[in-house]
């Protein structure tokens, strides 16, 4: 490495620790998962804005069929949920990306809600913002980067119109099934009494198309993965040979998951933040689950959290299912 690469890094490493809570969250995160016996990484660093410019590229892609499956359901259904949300309602979007398929409702309710987008890509956000402001002028639209599972506090003004939580894409599905039923319940007392969620859930099917959903042709769920790599060396001092390790996704059927890994395609030694990680051969680092329910398995957990289902949507082939769910509790 020369004096300048050198120089270039000690200053990325002293940056990591003067910069926000996201960096430096992803700083302890990176350390905690590169030193675990099964070295693992939180999937929500994926969304840097390259990550969150890669996840789009994946929605089009023709063996990703969840994005356009989900926008089919919300589309047919959407006058229905358009009446659930009513008048004067708030719209509270985790996980928010591009925003797009919330076009679909926001087409129906712009006029009378406030729309509330959470997320942890700031880019992928003020993008959102300023295509609604286009497309919607006069929709209140408030922005909120940060980590859904973390503190969500409603802004004041808007806390006691009803609610309703939207939750697309099977985002849940990237959370272990207790951390999910957390999530939901966490968003129950966030929305609070007599809200209602519309949630995407991505269903079991033949293990070989979710595998290729994952491994796409093109090669851009494998960017996507290979990214967070790329990330890693940029934001905290990383010397990462990008090209020692390559992007696998597999199927679990006994966890009902698919399993993305980096996997080392050699014995070797990278630094991050200073401190040295030694990779063996085929060793992975496993970045992102993506569960898959059945429709039962899916009910029983949202009634665990206290959510109760009010309808189901689902396409003609059972790929992916959309549900309005009423939280159960009082406050
Ligand atoms: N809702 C969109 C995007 C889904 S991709 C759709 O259905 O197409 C998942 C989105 O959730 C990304 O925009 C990512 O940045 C965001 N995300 C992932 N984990 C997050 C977390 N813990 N907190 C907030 N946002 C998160
Ligand atoms: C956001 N999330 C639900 C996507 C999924 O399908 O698990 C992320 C993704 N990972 C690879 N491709 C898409």
């Amino acid at each position: 490495m020369s004096s300048a690469q050198r120089a270039a890094r000690m200053s990325a490493e002293r940056m990591v620790c003067e910069l926000g809570e996201i960096e430096n969250d992803f700083a302890i995160a990176v350390l905690e998962g590169l030193s675990k016996e099964k070295k693992s990484l939180p999937c929500r660093f994926f969304y840097d804005a390259r990550g969150s410019e890669l996840f789009e590229e994946i929605t089009q892609l023709p063996e990703y069929y969840p994005t356009r499956t989900e926008a089919a359901i919300l589309a047919d259904h959407a006058d229905e949920i358009a009446e659930s949300i009513g008048d004067g309602g708030v719209l509270v979007e985790f996980g928010s990306g591009s925003s797009l398929k919330t076009e679909i409702l926001l087409d129906r309710v712009a006029h009378h809600v406030t729309y509330i987008a959470i997320d942890v890509s700031e880019t992928a956000l003020a993008e959102a913002k300023a295509r609604l402001g286009n497309r919607y002028p006069g929709l209140d639209v408030r922005t909120v980067v940060g980590d859904f599972s973390g503190y969500i506090e409603i802004p004041e003004d808007l806390s006691t119109r009803p609610m309703t939580g939207f939750f697309p894409g099977s985002t849940i599905g990237n959370l272990v099934p207790r951390d999910a039923k957390r999530l939901l319940a966490a968003f129950g007392r966030v929305l609070g009494r007599q809200s209602e969620l519309i949630i995407g859930i991505d269903l079991k099917k033949d293990p070989r198309d979710l595998v290729n959903a994952y491994n796409d042709s093109a090669g851009v769920t494998a960017a996507f993965n290979l990214n967070l790599l790329t990330r890693i060396n940029r934001e905290l001092g990383g010397t990462i040979d990008e090209d020692g390790f390559r992007h696998e996704a597999i199927y679990d059927p006994r966890e009902g998951r698919i399993e993305m890994h980096l996997v080392s395609t050699k014995d070797q030694t990278v630094e991050v933040c200073g401190r040295p990680f030694h990779f063996r051969s085929g060793e992975t680092i496993h970045t992102e689950n993506s569960y898959k329910y059945s429709l039962e398995e899916f009910l029983s957990l949202s009634m665990a959290a206290s959510w109760k289902s009010e309808d189901v949507w689902t396409d003609a082939d059972r790929k992916f299912s959309v549900h309005r769910l009423k939280w159960l509790k009082g406050s």
